[in-house]
């Protein structure tokens, strides 16, 4: 059907869904560097990640297909939200007096309010066909969490979630939220685990961190038999889950007879950025449109792609987890307690830094309280609440709508409002009551954490 100019909605039909994952993989220039077992230094297999992940998961983290198919079963819990609108923000625009053309993919609309289920749906899927019954994770913002218990809910699973203590106490409602749809939340650092004892014995006081987290959640699947593991960014495979976000939206763009000159995503671990722009990133590498500039937006107070080292480090705190090659802030380092909890993490998908490494995306850093300024710019024309760590795009969308702006450009800007912000309005009465404070970059925290990276050559 024709749109008209006015348009301010791109919808699909349900049959629209895609029917495959986009894998990067198969179109990196090179290969990307294996993950490495912590003990030996040796590239790891299969079998040293059985432990915590069922066999059809550990396939799609070293698969180089292009096309991967999603299962019938996930497509239709899929149904219940997507496929997700592509807006223009017209009224943005207007308020910004910008030439650009900007458009967001709103993921908001999922039952858990981000685009967390996106994976979260496919991980218990695959888990329950395993014969698995429990799954543990951590959660930052509670967003993960919640996406986690929704889909355990849907498959039949039970689901433990270790909560970052910080956010734990910000936001009991996203707690709730998780113990109506069935799962166990503690917060993290706990007494459940060995890793959060040893935490609490040397910071009683310990803020916790998605670090500490993800050790709590891997030493919990790797000491019962019925429990696996499940991880909310950062992982090969999860990255791919959330490419429907990115092969949607090209669609919707088609139907708006527009293509994206500019793609901005925020990037925690980087499984919303990676959702929304690698179906964009495969004709970079492709050559079929080289120009296309892809951003990735995180805080200045945990800046782990423009400020971090490309080395071989730990993915949680503890040193649980293999080794793998990212730009990280050293696997020790806690970060501050931003309110955009999701962006808490001192590393970065590898898929996300080998691509950064390469050029082909580029990254910058946004401070809280500028943050905030752009959130509340966006409510106000848009009317959506973005959640904080949505705010670090839109941050730099405004910056670049400006820019075209100021050198009379009409550029068009996509962007991933990966979530709403309804159970992060704490955030915003701090901002409204002018105590939001921005944090000073943590140089000497980083470089000591920096120091504790093990020393591995790659
Ligand atoms: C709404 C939202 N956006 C972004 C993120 C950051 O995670 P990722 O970089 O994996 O997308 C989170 C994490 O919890 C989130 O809740």
């Amino acid at each position: 059907m024709a749109t008209d100019k006015n348009d301010v909605k791109f919808v699909l039909s349900e049959r629209d869904i895609p029917t495959k994952w986009y894998n990067i993989q198969a179109d990196l220039r090179t290969p990307l560097p294996p993950p490495l077992h912590p003990g030996t230094g040796q590239p790891i297999g299969p079998q040293d990640l059985a432990p915590l992940f069922p066999m059809e998961l550990i396939k799609q983290e070293v698969s180089q297909e292009r096309w991967i198919e999603i299962p019938e079963e996930v497509r239709d819990v899929y149904k219940l939200w997507r496929p997700s609108p592509l807006y223009r923000a017209r009224r943005l625009e207007k308020a910004l007096g910008t030439p650009a053309r900007i458009y967001y993919k709103y993921e908001g609309v999922s039952p858990a309010g981000s685009h967390k289920p996106n994976t979260a749906v496919a991980q218990a899927y695959y888990n329950k066909q395993e014969k698995v019954t429990r799954l543990s994770t951590e959660t930052g913002a509670g967003q993960w969490g919640s996406a986690l218990a929704l889909a355990c809910q849907l498959f039949g699973l039970q689901c433990k979630v270790y909560m970052v203590k910080v956010s734990y106490q910000q936001k009991p409602y996203r707690r709730i939220m998780m113990e109506t749809w069935g799962a166990q939340v503690v917060p993290s650092p706990s007494p459940d685990t060995q890793a959060g004892k040893k935490v609490l014995q040397s910071d009683p006081e310990s803020p916790g961190s998605l670090g500490i987290a993800i050790s709590e959640a891997v030493e919990d699947a790797a000491t019962r038999d019925d429990t696996k593991y499940s991880l909310g960014s950062v992982l090969n495979h999860v990255l791919m889950h959330q490419t429907v976000i990115g092969l949607e939206a090209k669609k919707q763009l088609e139907k708006a007879e527009d293509e994206a000159d500019i793609v901005i995503g925020c990037a925690g671990g980087g499984s919303n950025f990676a959702g929304l722009s690698f179906p964009f990133a495969a004709d970079k590498l492709s050559g079929k449109k080289k120009k296309v500039r892809i951003i990735a937006v995180e805080p200045s107070a945990c800046p782990s792609l423009t400020k971090g080292k490309y080395v071989y480090d730990f993915g949680d705190t503890v040193g649980l987890t293999p080794l793998v090659k990212m730009h990280t802030l050293g696997h020790s380092f806690i970060p501050p307690a931003l309110h955009a909890g999701g962006l808490r993490y001192h590393g970065m998908a590898p898929l996300v830094c080998k691509l950064y490494d390469e050029g082909v995306i580029e990254a910058v850093s946004a401070p809280q309280v500028a943050t905030f300024q752009a959130a509340l710019q966006f409510a106000r024309a848009e009317g959506i609440i973005p959640a904080p760590e949505s705010a670090h795009a839109i941050r730099v969308v405004i910056d670049e709508a400006a820019r075209c702006k100021k050198e009379g450009k009409k550029r068009t800007i996509l962007f991933n409002l990966s979530g709403h912000g309804h159970f992060d309005l704490g955030a915003y009465e701090a901002y409204l009551a002018g105590k939001l404070q921005d944090y000073e970059y943590p140089a000497e925290k980083i470089a000591e954490a920096l120091r504790g990276v093990p020393k591995v050559k790659g």
